[in-house]
Parts: structure tokens; C-alpha cells; sequence
């Protein structure tokens, strides 16, 4: 089994959209009836379908992009939690370059990507042959993308959870080592090097496995970061 990983630890590195720059605070205390039919509908028509400007220009994802109407409306009138997965992070872009590039890896597996976001992990697993895929994020708009991104790339979609299975371990080091030593489970992590990852405790129990130079595109969105990386998580068990 592997698990996949893409940590949040700030909102406000990335300035593809100013939606993601906002307060969480904002969309607390709103409850709407989640309608899965109209939502698609919502994301059909304020993404756009994007491919070649990412690391994996194979896979085709919906994306904000200038061009949509909510890159330069006012955050307030955005009526849903913030949109983290209209965006294809370059953690996430690192992750998914390393599965394809290794098929092996997941090949026959049972994989979970770990905020998935628009999903192009766990797409990334589904193309190399895993066995199942499951693909986490508590936002439930990110389950209707990743179905959407997974139908777009000729896919059938993963299974797509919405709860925080994280909430569930008390601690987060406890819990992969007991993954890692129960089920033999291993444990991949993207990210671009940021200061809150490499600040992060866990950041020593982490082997570097492949380093990406981000395409220029992708720089420019994320305030100049040129690289992003993926890591193992080797602890001693
Ligand atoms: C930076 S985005 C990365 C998305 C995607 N992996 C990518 O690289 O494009 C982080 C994602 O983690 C999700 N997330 C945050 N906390 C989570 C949790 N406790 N469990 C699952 N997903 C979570 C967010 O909703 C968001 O979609």
C-alpha cells in the first residue's frame, strides 16, 4: 500500500488565484446542501481544461486559469470553501511525475492520495496499473473534480473520501509507522521545498527521491519556487 501525501501547511505561497489567499475563516459557519449535479455544473463552467503547462502535460486537469471568471472576481462572491482543487499544486505536480515516470511503483497496489485535491495523483496511480486507488480530501468539491479530471483523462474516477482520516491519529508519525509496520505500507511526499516543509519535524525522516525543475509557467504562479521534489518517509521502525 502507499499513501501519498501533499502537507498544508500555508494557504498563501501560491498566488495562482486570488481565492486561495483569503481567510479561511470565511466560509466557516456556512452550511449549503452539497448538490453533486450542480456543482459539476459549477466546475464545468469556472475551470478550464488545462494540460501541457504542468510536469505532467500528459494529463489533461480542470483548472482556474486567467481566463476564468473567478481569477479576478471578488473572493466574496466565490459561494463554496476555498478552491484548493482548482488548482494543480507543485507538490502535487512532483508527486504525479514521479508515479508515471515509475509505474512500477504503484503498479498492483492499493494507493491513497492524501489531499488529493483536483486529483491528479491518484489519476496519476489509476494510469500505472494500481490495483485501487482512493483519493482523500475533506473538501468535497475536490471528490466532484477528481471525478470529472479522472473522466477527462478516459478514467473511472477513484473512490474519492471526504472525511479527515487524519483526525483519526492522534499523532501523524505513529500512525504511518503503524501503517508502514501492520501493512508494509509506503509513504511518498511532494512538495517544492517550502520553509514550513523543511521546518517540518518530519522532515528529517525524509529521503529525497527525485528532484523536478518546474516549468516556467508554473514558477510564475508560485512566487519564482523553481524546483519540487519527492521524498520517502523512512523512519527507523
Ligand atoms: C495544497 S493542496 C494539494 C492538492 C493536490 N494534492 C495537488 O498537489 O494538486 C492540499 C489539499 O489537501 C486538502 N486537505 C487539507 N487538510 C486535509 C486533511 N486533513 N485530509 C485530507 N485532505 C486535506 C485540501 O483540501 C487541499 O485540497
Amino acid at each position: 500500500m502507499f499513501l501519498y501525501f501533499m502537507f498544508k501547511f500555508n494557504v498563501s505561497f501560491c498566488n495562482h488565484c486570488p481565492l486561495v489567499d483569503r481567510s479561511v475563516e470565511r466560509s466557516k459557519g456556512r452550511k449549503r446542501i452539497f448538490d453533486w449535479t450542480s456543482v459539476m455544473k459549477f466546475i464545468g463552467e469556472n475551470t478550464e481544461v488545462v494540460g501541457e503547462q504542468s510536469l505532467t502535460p500528459e494529463l489533461r486537469l480542470r483548472l482556474f486559469t486567467p481566463s476564468c471568471r473567478f481569477w479576478t472576481e471578488r473572493p466574496e462572491l466565490w459561494p463554496y470553501e476555498d478552491p484548493y482543487w482548482a488548482i494543480y499544486w507543485p507538490g502535487g505536480q512532483a508527486l504525479s511525475r514521479f508515479l508515471l515516470d515509475h509505474p512500477a511503483v504503484c503498479r498492483g497496489q492499493t494507493v491513497l492520495d492524501l489531499g488529493s485535491g483536483c486529483g491528479a495523483s491518484a489519476i496519476a496511480a489509476i494510469l500505472c496499473g494500481a490495483a485501487h486507488v482512493v483519493a482523500n480530501d475533506i473538501d468535497p468539491m475536490a471528490a466532484v473534480a477528481t471525478h470529472m479530471n479522472s473522466e477527462l483523462n478516459g478514467l473511472q474516477p477513484p473512490v474519492c473520501l471526504t472525511h479527515n482520516i487524519m483526525s483519526l491519529a492522534t499523532s501523524l508519525h505513529s500512525w504511518l509507522n503503524r501503517c508502514m509496520e501492520t501493512h508494509g505500507t509506503k509513504v511518498l511526499i511532494g512538495d517544492p521545498g517550502r520553509a514550513q516543509f523543511e521546518e517540518h519535524a518530519i522532515r528529517r525522516l525524509l529521503r529525497p527521491l527525485a528532484q523536478f525543475e518546474l516549468p516556467d509557467s508554473v514558477r510564475e504562479e508560485n512566487y519564482g519556487l523553481s524546483c519540487s521534489g519527492v521524498w520517502s518517509y523512512t523512519p527507523e521502525l
